[in-house]
């Protein structure tokens, strides 16, 4: 089993010049365990997520367990087990799936260790196991959201976050790629999803938190939250 590992945000801030798109959140999640986060276009789930990479300058603290590691860059966060599946995918359309799964591995100097973990994202992704010859731009969305999680998986994280992950994709879809996240979930990982399918990440998340321009101000336990008032009138009608 892997390491417990806690992720605890204390007071996050995140400008963009003049504008504060991250006003003071605090909130933790935990290996082993799904937490989401959810909130409406231009809340301020992307640019959070992107702070915690370590991709966005922030005030405030990130703490790896006890460890403070505010000021680490992105390299070092990796280093640290979090890896971020970012919106949109990010994956290189001229490159062929294991290309782009070994970019995903950049830290990894030893190939038969890369060659390892390829097999691991096969076998976990049997579609990318048949198209790993195809340029990843010819894959279909949902094979190339398959190829974002698997090469975010590279990296053998411990703490994996994940922007949107059911984008644009058909519900038989998503239903498979959930079912993944609760694999991962079960091996050990915590996954922190940020999603606008508030049903669906608030049913398997263990604890939420309601982002509103750039603030909290609702968290609890996923269950809870889906017949919260509140939630339901803002996110579930
Ligand atoms: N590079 C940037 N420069 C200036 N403002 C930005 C930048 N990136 C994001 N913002 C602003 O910060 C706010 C939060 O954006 P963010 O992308 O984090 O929202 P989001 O919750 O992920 O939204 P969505 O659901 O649409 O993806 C928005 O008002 C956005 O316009
Ligand atoms: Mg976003």
């Amino acid at each position: 089993m892997i390491k417990p590992v806690k992720i605890s945000v204390k007071n996050l801030g995140v400008n963009y010049g003049m504008i504060k798109a991250i006003k003071g959140i605090s909130f933790e999640f935990n290996a082993g365990e799904i937490t989401a986060l959810i909130g409406s276009n231009g809340a301020g789930k992307t640019t959070t997520l992107k702070a915690l990479s370590g991709l966005l300058g922030h005030t405030g603290e990130v703490f790896y367990n006890d460890l403070n590691i505010s000021s680490l860059s992105a390299p070092e966060r990796l280093q640290h087990k979090m890896a971020l599946c970012p919106e949109g995918r990010g994956i290189f359309p001229n490159l062929t799936v294991t290309e782009n799964l070994m970019l995903g591995a950049y830290l990894e100097k030893s190939k038969s260790k890369i060659a390892e973990l390829i097999d691991q994202q096969f076998s976990m992704f049997s579609r990318l196991g048949e198209r790993r010859a195809q340029v990843a731009g010819t894959l279909s969305g949902g094979e190339q959201q398959m190829l974002a999680i698997a090469r975010a998986l590279m990296s053998e994280p411990l703490m994996l976050m994940l922007d949107e992950p059911s984008l644009g994709l058909a519900p038989v879809i998503i239903e498979q790629i959930f079912q993944k996240f609760e694999e991962l979930k079960n091996r050990g990982i915590g996954l922190l999803i940020v999603e606008q399918n508030a049903h669906l990440a608030l049913e398997v998340a263990a604890r939420a938190y309601v982002l509103e321009t750039g603030t909290i101000t609702l968290n609890g336990k996923g269950s809870d939250l889906l017949s919260d008032p509140r939630v339901v009138e803002a996110y579930l009608t």
